[in-house]
């Protein structure tokens, strides 16, 4: 298994759109599993295919659910089916980092797809669950998380990207 780099902004990469997937094969499963392991190793809760640097329409997943339990899920070509009702949770991104805010998204969705083994999947999430998989899926469109924020909040980001990256002067 390996670690991919995960690209962040404002690096072009991220604004790719994904391409369907035609052939859930052997090599796809193998991607599966290093995205489960990249997006662990950098404690996310989801990470997209377009995050590093694939143009594969899937995601993985990993969101606490009630009880300790977890909800793990990889789905490839994910489709909104339903979509109801609104939650603002605040959000991250591991492709944006030392950012947060709240984004308005709906509060229940039903996603198809297909799994890692290529077999049909119908999902109803609702709660962090949904806003991730929200989140996922504009990866995949190539939109991130400052997309979503006021001019404002972006501006400032930007600012602070470009003073970190000026050389020390001492
Ligand atoms: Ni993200």
């Amino acid at each position: 298994m390996s670690i991919y780099k995960i690209y962040t902004y404002p690096e072009k990469i991220l604004r790719r759109k994904a391409k369907e997937i035609k052939n859930i094969d052997g090599e796809l499963q193998a991607f599966i599993d290093n995205m489960y392991e990249t997006m662990h190793f950098a404690s996310g809760v989801g990470l997209a295919a377009t995050q590093v640097g694939k143009e594969n329409a899937l995601f993985v997943a990993d969101v606490p659910a009630e009880d300790d339990k977890r909800q793990i899920l990889a789905v490839i070509n994910p489709v909104i089916v339903e979509s109801e009702g609104e939650s603002a949770i605040e959000e991250g991104c591991l492709s944006v980092p030392n950012f947060r805010i709240n984004v308005n998204r709906a509060a229940r969705i039903v996603i198809k797809g297909y799994d890692r083994n290529g077999k049909d999947l119908l999902l109803e999430a609702t709660g962090l669950l949904a806003t991730v998989i929200q989140h996922e899926m504009d990866h995949l469109k190539g939109i991130t998380l400052l997309d979503h924020a006021s001019l404002l909040k972006r501006g400032a980001y930007i600012k602070s990207l470009k003073k970190e990256s000026k050389p020390d002067k001492d």
